[in-house]
C-alpha cells in the first residue's frame, strides 16, 4: 500500500532515497510533505532507516491442546498459551516482530497473519508458503510492520481455527490521528461443542442434505433487510472475547467519553450483525485501513472482516453490546457500562435502528486509484455441489483433507500488474472472500470509484458479481479463498502465482 501511495502522489526525491535505504522493508514509504493535517494524520509513515527498530519485538506462542468450556460443556480446544481467544499481539508501525511458535500438539500447525503484508515465506499457509510445523517442532515468523490497524491471526491448518486458535493483532500508528479516550478489542467467534472434523462428513450424509433443504428453524437471524441468510453449519455458541452471553464480557466507560471498538470477526463460518444499545457507531476503519468516517446504527461483519468504530458513551448505566449470527439462532453479548454500574442492560429488547453499514458507504480518505500499468482481468465463478458438499472456483476444487483429489490451477500474474477480479457468486450462500498479502480496492458495479475502500476480505452476496482490483506488488504464492472454514476445506480456494 505504501508503495502505491508513493507512486500515486509522485515519488519525491526524498521518498525515493528513503525507499532505497529501506532494504529490509521493500515497501518504502513517504513523509507527508505538504498534506493537510488530516491527511498527514492518516498517512503517517515510518521513515525507513531512521525509526525502524533494530531489534525485533519477541513473542513466543505455545500451541497446545486444552480443555475449555465456553458453552458450559467441556470440549477439546487447540489454543495459544491455553487462552481463548489467543493472546493479543500489539505492536507499533516500524517494529519488527519475531514470533517463535512451539507446536506441542500431536498434529501439525501453522499461523497466518490475516491482513498483514508479510513476505511470502512468513504467510503461514501449509503446503504453499511453508511446510506445516510438525509436532514437537518450533518455527520462527519474523517480519517488519509497515502498516497500521486491526488485524488478527489464526491457524491455517485444517480446522484448528474453529477449535480456538485465533487472536487479535493490533498495529498502532506512530502517532494516533483518532480522538478517543478508551479503546477495546472485541474478538467475535463461534464455538462447536463437537469436533469440527465431524461437520463435513455429516454434511455429506443424505439425511443432512434433506434437513438443509428444509425451512430454517425459528429464532434464526435474517439479514438487516429481513431476507433469509442461508447457512450450512450452525455452531453451539457465539463468543465475545471468549465469553458466552450467559457470562457476558464487560467494558467500562464514563458518560461522554469517546470509546474506540476494534471489532474482529474471528468466527469459523459466521457473519455477525453488531450494535451497542442506544449508541450510534462512527465507522473509522475497515479491515484495518482508514475510511471516511460514517455514522450508522449497526453493521454486519462478514467472516474475517474487521471494523473499527467510535461511539460516545451515553448516559450512566449498562448498555448491551450485541452480535447476532446471521442465519442461526443465538448471540454473542457484552456489556458497556459506566463505572460501578451493574447489570447487563436490557438484553431481551434489541432495537436495531435503520442505518446499516453498506459497502457503498465506505470510502478511502484519499484517492485510492492504482497507478497506470498493465491490467489483467479474471472472472472467478463461485460454485457448489451440495450433494457431495464441495465448493469450487471456476469449477475446480483446491486439494484439502476433504478433497484429496482436488486440482486448482494457479492464477498467473506478474509483478506490476493491476489485477481486476469479477467474483461471480452463482450459489445461494454468501462467501467471505479473502486475499492474502495485498489489499484490494472494492469497486462498484460501474467499475470506477476514485475513493474505493481498501480491504482484504469481502462478503459476496448470493447471485451477485463483486468487482475488485489490486496491485501485484508482493511477489510469491498468495492464497485467495472463502473464509468460511468449511467452504475452504471443501475446495473453495485458489493461488495467485507471480510469474516472470
Ligand atoms: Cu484469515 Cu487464508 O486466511
Ligand atoms: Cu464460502
Amino acid at each position: 500500500m505504501d508503495s502505491r501511495e508513493s507512486t500515486k502522489r509522485g515519488l519525491s526525491r526524498r521518498e525515493a532515497l528513503g525507499s532505497a535505504a529501506a532494504g529490509l522493508v521493500g515497501l518504502a514509504s513517504a513523509a507527508c510533505v505538504g498534506s493537510s493535517p488530516d491527511e498527514r494524520a492518516e498517512a503517517t509513515r515510518v521513515e525507513p532507516g531512521s525509526q525502524w527498530a533494530t531489534r525485533p519485538v519477541e513473542v513466543r506462542f505455545r500451541i497446545g491442546e486444552s480443555e475449555v468450556a465456553p458453552n458450559g460443556r467441556p470440549a477439546r480446544a487447540v489454543l495459544v498459551d491455553g487462552q481463548l481467544p489467543g493472546p493479543e499481539i500489539r505492536v507499533r508501525e516500524g517494529d519488527i516482530l519475531r514470533v517463535t511458535v512451539d507446536n506441542t500438539l500431536s498434529e501439525p500447525t501453522t499461523v497466518h497473519w490475516h491482513g498483514l503484508l508479510v513476505p511470502n515465506p512468513m504467510d503461514g499457509v501449509p503446503g504453499l508458503t511453508q511446510k506445516p510445523i510438525a509436532p514437537g517442532q518450533s518455527y520462527v515468523y519474523e517480519y517488519p510492520l509497515h502498516q497500521t490497524g486491526t488485524y488478527w491471526y489464526h491457524s491455517h491448518y485444517e480446522l484448528q481455527e474453529q477449535q480456538g486458535l485465533h487472536g487479535a493483532f493490533i498495529v498502532e500508528p506512530r502517532s494516533e490521528p483518532g480522538r478517543y479516550e478508551r479503546e477495546y478489542v472485541l474478538v467475535l467467534s463461534d464455538w462447536l461443542d463437537q469436533s469440527p472434523y465431524d461437520v463435513i462428513p455429516e454434511l455429506r450424509k443424505p439425511a443432512a442434505q434433506r434437513a438443509a433443504e428444509e425451512q430454517p428453524p425459528p429464532g434464526v437471524h435474517p439479514l438487516p433487510d429481513g431476507s433469509p441468510f442461508a447457512v450450512d453449519v450452525a455452531q453451539d455458541a457465539y463468543l465475545l472475547n471468549g465469553k458466552s452471553a450467559a457470562d457476558p464480557w464487560r467494558a467500562v466507560a464514563k458518560p461522554g467519553e469517546r470509546v474506540r471498538l476494534r471489532i474482529i470477526n474471528a468466527a469459523a463460518s459466521s457473519f455477525f450483525r453488531f450494535m451497542v444499545d442506544g449508541h450510534a457507531l462512527t465507522v473509522t476503519h475497515a479491515d484495518g485501513q482508514p475510511v471516511k468516517p460514517v455514522e450508522v446504527d449497526n453493521l454486519v461483519l462478514a467472516t474475517a472482516e474487521r471494523y473499527d468504530v467510535v461511539l460516545e458513551m451515553a448516559e450512566a448505566g449498562a448498555h448491551a453490546i450485541r452480535a447476532i449470527p446471521l442465519g442461526k439462532p443465538g448471540e454473542a453479548r457484552g456489556v458497556l457500562h459506566s463505572p460501578g454500574a451493574a447489570g447487563a442492560g436490557s438484553p431481551g429488547r434489541a432495537r436495531w435502528g435503520p442505518r446499516v453499514l453498506q459497502y457503498a458507504m465506505l470510502h478511502y480518505p484519499r484517492e485510492s486509484a492504482l497507478p497506470e500499468g498493465p491490467s489483467k482481468t479474471f472472472r472467478l465463478a463461485l460454485g457448489g455441489d451440495m450433494r457431495r458438499y464441495l465448493w469450487s472456483i471456476n469449477g475446480q476444487y483446491y486439494p484439502t483433507r476433504y478433497v484429496p483429489d482436488g486440482k486448482a490451477d494457479p492464477l498467473e500474474i506478474q509483478e506490476g500488474d493491476r489485477v481486476r477480479i469479477d467474483i461471480v457468486n452463482g450459489t445461494k450462500m454468501y462467501h467471505p472472500m479473502h486475499l492474502h498479502g495485498h489489499f484490494f480496492r472494492v469497486l462498484p458495479e460501474s467499475g470506477a470509484s476514485p475513493t474505493a475502500p481498501l480491504k482484504d476480505t469481502i462478503g459476496v452476496a448470493p447471485g451477485a458479481t463483486q468487482r475488485l482490483e489490486f496491485l501485484a506488488d508482493n511477489p510469491g504464492h498468495w492464497f485467495f479463498h472463502c473464509h468460511n472454514l468449511y467452504h475452504l476445506e471443501a475446495g473453495m480456494a485458489r493461488v495467485w502465482e507471480y510469474v516472470v
